[in-house]
């Protein structure tokens, strides 16, 4: 792979980098669409990073399909498919980690020791091996498009970071392969997510910007529905993460909810009325 990169890079190809741990859904296809409009050699990874699995996690019932992803990834014009095997990623005596200190600890970090760590040392040496000019995640994991433009500021990486929209199923679920995991009533159920994070984007068109107010909007919504048991919801400065009091500018509502066994994350954009909104730059 390396030496293809390398080789790429030599006749002046754009590489672009779009890491995933298979199980391939449209939002995925997406992130290939975008990379394939803006670079001339596109490669798709697939690997499930067992680093960034806790003990108790689904790590070994993760959807695999490896045929079946190299077939939608051809469809959608990949020029490299790059599928390594564990023992390559993590040879005997691997023990260099990533950790992007502080906002790992938040939100998903909170509730999965450890994960953060395990996300930023697969995509740095994800970086390492494709040598990508770009490289393309969705935003439905805001906390690790955070964490990896940060990873990639600190560490002087070349490599820019892409943010692509979330994509949504009809009702409004966010596409996630963690969601072949649930029974038809859990998938009826799962549309709670998207409703209470609309009703909190709702709340605060109507003049509502008091966060705890917001997430309690969010809380009694998902509450309300019997199969789904709130993880988290919380109101998020959009620039830093970190919790807000008030909502003077642009945040994220975000939330992890459980639907029996299955644990779903989802994130919306909010910010307060045109020209409200205290100076804000989204540095990433
Ligand atoms: O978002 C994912 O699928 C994974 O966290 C990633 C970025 C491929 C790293 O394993």
């Amino acid at each position: 792979m390396k030496e293809y990169a390398r080789g790429a890079r030599g006749e002046g190809r754009v590489i672009g980098l779009v890491p995933t741990m298979g199980a391939l859904h449209e939002g995925h296809t997406a992130l290939v669409a975008r990379a394939r409009q803006e670079c001339s050699r596109v490669i798709a990874s697939v690997f499930v990073n067992p680093k960034q699995f806790g003990p108790k996690e689904d790590y070994k019932k993760y959807p695999r399909d490896l045929p079946q992803d190299a077939e939608k990834l051809a469809l959608v014009g990949v020029d490299v498919l790059f599928a390594p095997e564990t023992a390559d990623v993590y040879p005997d005596g691997f023990r260099t980690y990533v950790h992007v200190e502080g906002i790992s600890e938040r939100l998903e970090g909170r509730s999965r020791p450890g994960h953060f760590r395990g996300v930023a040392t697969v995509v740095l040496k994800l970086f390492e091996i494709v040598q990508p000019h770009f490289a393309y995640f969705g935003r439905k994991d805001a906390q690790q498009v955070r964490i990896i433009s940060e990873m990639a500021r600190d560490l002087n990486l070349d490599a820019g970071i892409v943010v692509c929209p979330i994509v949504r199923e009809a009702d409004g679920l966010a596409l996630s392969s963690r969601n072949a995991y649930l029974s038809d009533q859990e998938r009826k159920a799962a549309r709670v997510l998207y409703r209470a994070l609309l009703a909190a984007r709702n709340e605060l068109a109507a003049g509502v910007r008091d966060a705890m107010q917001l997430q309690g909007v969010m809380r009694r919504i998902i509450e309300a529905e019997s199969l789904a048991v709130v993880d988290y919801a919380e109101i998020v400065s959009a620039d830093t993460l970190e919790p807000v009091v008030r909502v003077a500018r642009p945040c994220f509502a975000v939330l992890a909810v459980f639907l029996g066994k299955v644990r779903l994350i989802d994130n919306l954009f909010i910010e307060p009325a045109p020209g409200e909104s205290e100076e804000f730059v989204f540095q990433l």
